[in-house]
């Protein structure tokens, strides 16, 4: 694993205003599968195949299942080292926001605070039509799916692929990563846009471009500093690095 380059740990403690980017990397260490690596598949669907408004009209049940199994699944691991690291330097800046792609909640679980959740939140259900949140539980073996008052189904409070995102929280997204003097795109592949622009977004308004990641990305020839390796290693040095 590479060594923290000193020029990093400069330019972080003279920065005011940090952005953070992550994606379902940071999580991986917690046993939440990725989306696009091995154990990406469920079943034989790609998430493009079901995180859909078609899948859902298609097939609201298999939807249903397969958010049903991520959501036990998520309820049942916790926040990792590299989660950890995101509020200890949090801490260390004023100005410092996380924009998330996950959907696990399990940044707010570590603690983190100013966090923009630009995917959702698996936890939370709303209705198709209307958009009314709904409290109840989903339960996909009764046969029926629940129904709003107003007579639509019930989905995952989530972003599908072709919806757009909350706009409160991408414009939020953009205008920290405008603005960050450092901008660390961690665990995702920064391929889904707008989520994938954010980092381009920063480079070109003159943030220093961390990337922290298992493998090259599309953003790694952009990077000032790309590090390879887990989150949940890196991370921490970065933060030990910074307290001494
Ligand atoms: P991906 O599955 O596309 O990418 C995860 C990235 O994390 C890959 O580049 C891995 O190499 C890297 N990675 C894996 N383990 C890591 C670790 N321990 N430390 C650091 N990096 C690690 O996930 P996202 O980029 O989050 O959207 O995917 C973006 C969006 O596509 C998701 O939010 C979701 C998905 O379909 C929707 O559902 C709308």
């Amino acid at each position: 694993m590479s060594a923290i380059d000193n020029k990093l740990i400069d330019r972080l403690r003279k920065a005011k205003k940090v952005a953070v980017l992550t994606g379902a990397g940071i999580s991986a260490e917690s046993g939440v599968p990725t989306f696009r690596g091995n154990d990406g598949l469920w079943k034989k669907f790609r998430a493009e195949e079901l995180a859909t408004v078609d899948a859902f009209m298609d097939n609201p049940a298999l939807v249903w299942e397969w958010y049903l199994f991520r959501r036990d699944l998520m309820s049942k691991v916790e926040p990792n080292p590299g989660h950890y690291a995101l509020v200890e330097l949090e801490n260390l800046f004023n100005d410092f926001t996380l924009i998330t792609q996950n959907v696990d909640g399990l940044h707010r679980r570590a603690g983190s605070k100013n966090i923009l959740e630009l995917h959702g939140n698996i936890t939370l259900n709303k209705c198709f039509d209307c958009g009314k949140a709904f409290e109840g539980t989903v339960d996909i073996s009764l046969g029926e799916l629940p129904k709003c008052a107003c007579g639509g189904k019930i989905r995952p409070d989530v972003v599908w692929f072709g919806e757009l995102l909350p706009a409160a929280a991408i414009n939020k997204a953009f205008e920290a990563s405008q603005e960050a003097e450092v901008f660390l795109s961690i665990g995702t592949s920064a391929i889904v846009h707008p989520a994938a622009s954010l980092p381009v977004e920063a480079k070109r308004h003159g943030a220093c471009l961390v990337e922290i990641n298992l493998d090259p990305t599309p953003l790694t020839a952009l990077a000032d500093y790309a590090y390879q390796g887990k989150s949940g290693e890196i991370l921490p040095q970065i933060v030990e690095r910074l307290k001494s």
